[in-house]
């Protein structure tokens, strides 16, 4: 399926927005990104998407009467870019069942753990304070609770005995660059499918579906 339309939502620094436009920029990448929406006005990665000529939107939770009331408007405003899928990239707001129904199977979270380890915030503290020897991130399809759904891809990396939460997670942060465009590009190519609560990847044998950082 060539040229699947993204719609990314974030709300803040942008970091995984910004590999995503990267990797959309790269000939014969089978997906672009025709919408950035925020949360927040203050995210950083509105910046990125504008910079990149990308159209923007900011709806903000406080704005409206019930989380619904949210969750519709940012349905409303995504159905009319034309997207084809949603990726939430650092997106800190939880999304109703009826707005996750709505996509079900083409709404992708990026998430800094090995889920179903460590869900929630500050999971890089988490995994350096439990001691830990690896952690890593996972691309999943969302389900209505929090950081749960199908999981695409995931990236391992070594919890170091000198590490702390900034180290640690700057290490996760470069295997997200990787596999989040790698996800959206193996759906985007129509390789994926869900069974059950699995995610077949055809001609993605185990070993490229579970990356395993260099520094291992
Ligand atoms: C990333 O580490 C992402 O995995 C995490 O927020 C950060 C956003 O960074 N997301 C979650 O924790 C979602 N549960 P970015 O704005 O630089 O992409």
């Amino acid at each position: 399926m060539a040229g699947m339309k993204l719609a990314i939502l974030i709300s803040g620094r942008g970091s995984n927005l910004q590999a995503l436009i990267g990797a959309a920029a790269e000939p014969g990448y089978p997906a672009e990104i025709c919408l950035v929406v925020s949360n927040r006005a203050d995210a950083g990665g509105l910046k990125i998407a504008a910079a990149a000529g990308i159209d923007t939107a900011v709806i903000k939770t406080g704005d409206f009467d019930s989380r619904d009331d949210f969750d519709d408007a940012l349905d409303a405003r995504i159905r009319e870019s034309g997207a084809d899928m949603i990726c939430l990239a650092g997106f800190m707001w939880l999304l109703g069942e009826s707005f996750v129904h709505g996509w079900r199977d083409r709404l992708l979270n990026i998430h800094p753990s090995l889920l179903p380890a460590f869900k929630g915030l500050h999971v890089q503290a988490q995994a350096v304070e439990m001691g830990v020897r690896f952690s890593g991130c996972t691309v999943h399809f969302v389900r209505p609770e929090l950081d749960d759904g199908p999981i695409i891809v995931q990236a391992v990396v070594p919890v170091l005995p000198g590490d702390d939460t900034e180290t640690l997670s700057a290490r996760i942060l470069e295997q997200e660059h990787t596999i989040y465009p790698l996800a959206v590009r193996w759906i985007a190519e129509g390789r994926v499918r869900v069974s059950g609560e699995r995610v077949l990847v055809e001609g993605g044998d185990p070993p490229e579906q579970t990356l395993i950082s260099p520094a291992v």
